[in-house]
């Protein structure tokens, strides 16, 4: 190889120079990224005026982001970044519940509420009564299990995007399994919402002739002692938007019956139970 960096040695240059006492997977990622980096540079023909873009792109990307709002993972999610890299380390068998994205919006330490109780605050929307139980992969119910569980309001908004209009932990709780291993509250039948889009990853959607929405979903984290954490949603099966999740999020075992209630004390009813896997030994 050349001294010097020539267009067709370009990988090479940079991946020589790793030093050898870099930590061992840190060189594994690099020297993989430098790969597939000039490889798209070289497949796409890159201009200099596409690059100058993509670095003004990034720039925004990062002005924009703050505490309270992080365009990157924005970015990775509507990328299908963030689902490609929840999928393989969380590789789980057929039966267990699936992992999808957490979003933005989880706020810990929900309040604690007692099994049953509404979590709904703000009175809009139409009372969904939510119950089934956290079993392992064998059905055996699960105690002591924690079901944190959180949602957008019947505007499509959560909480933290409203503050001083919702009211404080609207539509969030942790339930607490008990011997049964049943979970039961109730909320609302959620809303389709868009994610944050007026940000440089909205104009990319816009650009691609994308739409920036989610179909109407209930956010869960389930944890058990000796039992694999899940990230999941449950999906409203009928939503406009089901097939089209701008963050690549839905998968068909997600998807839960809404069954309409006539002269009950809630409009809806959603079953669902929670499958959870062991903690590996290795
Ligand atoms: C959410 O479902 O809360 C969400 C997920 C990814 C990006 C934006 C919002
Ligand atoms: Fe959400």
């Amino acid at each position: 190889m050349s001294r010097y960096f020539t267009e067709q040695n370009s990988e090479e240059s940079v991946n020589a120079r790793m030093a050898a006492s870099t930590d061992p997977r840190l060189a594994e990622v690099m020297t993989c990224l430098v790969k597939h980096l000039h490889a798209f540079a070289k497949e796409i023909q890159l201009t200099q005026a596409e690059w100058d873009y993509g670095i003004d792109f990034l720039t925004k990307v990062g002005q924009i982001s703050s505490d309270e709002r992080q365009e990157f993972i924005l970015l990775s999610d509507t990328l299908g970044f963030s689902m490609l890299v929840d999928a393989i380390n969380n590789r789980r068998p057929p039966d267990a519940t699936e992992n999808t994205v957490l979003g933005p919006f989880h706020v810990a330490n929900a309040p604690l509420r007692q099994m049953g109780e509404n979590i709904c605050l703000d009175g809009k929307g139409e009372a969904c009564l939510f119950e089934g139980r956290v079993i392992d992969l064998h059905g055996n119910p699960i105690e002591g299990a924690h079901v944190d569980v959180w949602s957008d309001n019947a505007d499509g908004f959560y909480d933290v995007q409203q503050p001083g209009i919702q009211p404080k932990w609207n539509n969030r709780g942790i339930f607490v399994t008990g011997k049964d291993g049943k979970y039961c509250f109730v909320g609302i039948k959620p809303v389709s919402y868009p994610i944050p889009d007026d940000g440089p990853v909205g104009q990319m959607l816009s650009h691609l002739g994308r739409h920036p929405y989610r179909p109407a979903h209930m956010h869960y984290i389930v944890t058990a002692p000796g039992y694999e954490k899940v990230v999941t949603h449950t999906f409203v099966g009928d939503d406009k938007y089901i097939t089209s999740d701008t963050v690549f999020g839905v998968k068909k075992t997600l998807v839960a019956p809404f069954e309409k209630i006539e002269g009950g004390e809630t409009d809806w009813h959603s079953p669902f139970d929670f499958v959870l896997t062991p903690i590996s030994e290795d």
